[in-house]
């Protein structure tokens, strides 16, 4: 008796080890498999459970863009393609825009896109928050027949959490600094990646002496943050936290002047700035409120939002097009 247990425990647990080392090898063959072959339909996602969905996929497009990405961080046209721009006599405008992989990447990059390729002598620097750049979204890129300079910048381990695309801006001025000559005419402009910027704004933030502004709508918790113009000068801000942060403006709403890079350097964002801090403590660095350019008609129109895309509720995943 104690016998016939004994031998159907042994059992059990020699079983309970199979299935263990099966199940386990099942899993990395399916993943590898799905990796390496993530174009073919090879795996049914939707049977499984939304999250696990979710990161197959994430995992599959991980694998195409590690698949012949690597070694290639510095990629897409460069700052010296600013020859082939259609007029010299107006000042360069570059766009830098930080990046990251989701759903609505592609979606977002091809509207901004359009946006861009309707201002003449702009160049965009856009920087990948990853290892590498997606060979597909530089492809992207040529399309457009913009003048662009896309490569790869990671968050370093020292930035703080919550600081978004605050290397990546960093890398495309040191990009700016190492490619471009000061004598030239410039201003920068940050532009993230999900906002809405009518095409009047590039005009004017074009002529920006040092550091030019305009209200930015649904930013900050508001319907617009704005600075308060009183003949013709900044005299305060209609924004959050506007008693603590002394330029409360977003990232969307001033321009620089590609030469204070040079007069203030190092003009970089800090990467252990509090919620919030990261543009005022740039701006800190180089320029007085008294200096401002109020643009947009002194600051009485709305030309560029903040909006936020919402991430889509997937429920589907089919990985055989690229969304
Ligand atoms: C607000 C400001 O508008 C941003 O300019 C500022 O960087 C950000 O807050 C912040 O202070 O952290 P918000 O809409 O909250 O923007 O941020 P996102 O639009 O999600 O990100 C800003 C930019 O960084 C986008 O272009 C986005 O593509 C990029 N990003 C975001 C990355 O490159 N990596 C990330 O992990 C997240
Ligand atoms: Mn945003």
């Amino acid at each position: 008796m104690i016998q016939n247990i004994k031998i159907s425990t042994f059992v059990i647990k020699r079983s309970l080890k199979m299935f263990c080392i099966l199940t386990g090898v099942a899993v990395i063959t399916w993943s590898f498999s799905y990796t390496k072959h993530s174009r073919s339909q090879l795996v049914n996602l939707n049977v499984l459970p939304g999250k696990l969905k979710e990161f197959i996929y994430l995992l599959g497009t991980l694998g195409r863009r590690l698949n012949g990405a690597l070694g290639r961080r510095l990629s897409g046209s460069h700052l010296l393609s600013l020859d082939i721009a259609d007029n010299h006599d107006i000042p360069i405008i570059f766009i830098i825009t930080p990046t990251y992989y989701r759903l609505v990447q592609k979606a977002e990059l091809t509207r901004m896109a359009n946006t861009l390729r309707l201002v003449k002598q702009l160049h965009w620097i856009i920087v990948e928050d990853f290892e590498v750049i997606n060979l597909k979204t530089q492809e992207l890129f040529q399309s457009t027949g913009l003048s662009f300079t896309y490569f790869a910048q990671t968050k370093r381990n020292t930035t703080k959490n919550h600081i978004k695309g605050a290397d990546q801006r960093n890398a495309a001025l040191d990009l700016i600094m190492a490619n471009h000559n000061p004598s030239i005419p410039a201003v920068i402009y940050f532009a993230d990646d999900d906002n809405t910027y009518s095409l009047e704004i590039f005009e004017q933030m074009r002529y920006t002496k040092k550091l030019s502004m305009w209200p930015v709508g649904l930013s900050g918790g508001r319907t617009y943050e704005t600075p308060i113009i009183k003949d013709g000068k900044v005299i305060k801000f209609l924004a959050w936290k506007s008693e603590t942060r002394k330029f409360p403006i977003d990232m969307a709403g001033f321009a620089l002047n590609a030469k204070v890079l040079w007069t203030y350097n190092p003009m970089r964002f800090s990467t252990d700035a509090d919620s919030g801090m990261l543009e005022t403590k740039l701006l800190e660095k180089c320029c007085a409120v008294e200096e401002i350019e109020p643009l947009a008609d002194n600051c009485s129109k709305v030309l560029v939002w903040h909006t936020r895309t919402q991430k889509p509720q997937v429920r589907i995943f089919d990985n055989s097009l690229e969304v």
